[in-house]
């Protein structure tokens, strides 16, 4: 079988977009557009080419997929694609098939007809859809004339390609400025085979488009699953003058007994997350025989439930913790620890809710021998 690459260009600005990230970065019903697009390519192997600078972005944006390191780009989008296919050069595949980041809806029937059409002997392959609306054209003068639509078509991508050939069009006509791969192709002479596109497959340009591809990803409500669970943990005070709770360090007169680093609240909303999605519990997956999490940031475990939940196309609606002890006092870190759990779940702070309460002196809590938490998450299918 033939060896296939995918390249994802990511090196844009996104200037039209206007988005406070580059679009790429952008949240699209609730995950980072760019991992939207990754998640398309499922099975194959893909590569990423990023932006000077947005190292960062694409590190969390692409968290907890097997990938390799990201390619910088440049400063067109054809310079960032020869840079992209000029990193493949050492394991050269045979074909490889190019693709903006900025087109999340890529079906698997258009990447599979990419293929196939290369398997069938194209040089080049080309998505493309029928132009439906009536077109003008604004002259110099001002005016408007009437394009016919006839036999008009816009091109998408991916883009579909020998792999050698397209590496040498773009190292030899690199001085030629030109908006897409195909056009190089023929430029060098490939031969290019069309295929059908899909509308859905349109390219998230304008801020706009954000709500037109959100609405085309999320089911409408009805059809969707919404699942809701809970998390509860315990644990007993210990000599210490720090606790972690809900990822914040937070200065007692005691420390937390455990395997990691003891974050109650953490670990209730981890078991939450988990519980949506049918997946056991903290203990399953990080049991505390394995040294590997003595000590742990207890983030990576709810970073862990996180990723299943997206693995799942899920996203994340919703979480809220009650923190039960008398001291220390919550009030102080509340914003903080909503803001810290916002960060490590990527939701906006108004989803995340941190509350707590004292049992009034009564029972474990009330003696101050230890904290409970109990959190509830709502994820949606
Ligand atoms: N792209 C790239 N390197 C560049 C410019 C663009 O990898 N120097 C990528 C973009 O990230 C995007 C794809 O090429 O996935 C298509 O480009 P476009 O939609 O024009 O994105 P931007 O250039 O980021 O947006 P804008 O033109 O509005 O600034
Ligand atoms: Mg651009």
């Amino acid at each position: 079988m033939p060896k296939t690459a995918i390249l994802i260009v990511a090196a844009g600005k996104g200037e039209r977009a206007g988005t406070s990230l580059p679009k790429q970065y952008e949240p699209l019903a609730g995950q980072p557009m760019l991992r939207r697009t990754v998640a398309a390519f499922d099975g194959w192997p893909v590569h990423v080419v990023i932006g000077p600078g947005q190292e960062d972005l694409a590190a969390a944006a692409l968290a907890g997929l097997a990938l390799p390191p990201p390619v910088l780009g440049g400063a067109t989008r054809q310079e960032s694609v020869r840079r992209g296919l000029e990193a493949l050069a050492s394991d050269p595949p045979n074909f490889v098939l190019i693709h903006d980041a900025a087109r999340p809806l890529v079906s698997s029937r258009v990447i599979g007809d990419v293929i196939a059409a290369l398997e069938g002997g194209a040089d080049g392959v080309l998505p493309m859809v029928a132009a439906a609306d009536t077109l003008r054209r604004r002259g110099a003068d001002g005016g408007w004339s009437l394009v016919p639509r006839d036999g008009l078509y816009r091109a998408q991508t991916p883009q579909g390609f020998a792999y050698g050939s397209i590496l040498k069009a773009h190292r030899d006509h690199a001085a030629q400025e030109v908006t897409d791969d195909v056009a190089l192709a023929e430029l060098a002479g490939m031969k290019v085979v069309m295929i059908d596109g899909e509308e859905k497959n349109f390219k998230v340009t304008r801020k706009e488009d954000f709500a037109l591809a959100a609405a085309m990803i999320e089911p409408s409500s009805e059809n969707r699953d919404v699942r809701t669970a809970t998390g509860y943990d315990v644990h007993k005070f210990t000599t210490g003058d720090h606790i972690w709770l809900c990822g914040l360090k937070v200065p007692h007169s005691h420390g937390l007994e455990g395997h990691s680093d003891a974050d109650v609240g953490l670990h209730a909303i981890t078991d939450a997350l988990l519980g949506c999605i049918g997946e056991g519990d903290i203990g399953m997956h990080f049991p505390p025989t394995d040294e590997r999490w003595r000590g742990a940031p207890s983030w990576k475990f709810l970073d862990h439930a996180a990723s299943l939940v997206h693995g799942r196309g899920g996203v994340i609606s919703h979480v809220d913790v009650t923190l039960i002890c008398e001291r220390p006092k919550i009030g102080p870190h509340r914003d903080a620890m909503k803001a810290k759990i916002a960060e490590i779940l990527k939701l906006e702070p108004d989803r995340v809710s941190v509350k707590a309460t004292t049992t009034e002196g009564l029972g474990f809590t009330g003696r101050r021998e230890g904290i409970a938490a109990q959190a509830i998450a709502t994820v949606r299918l």
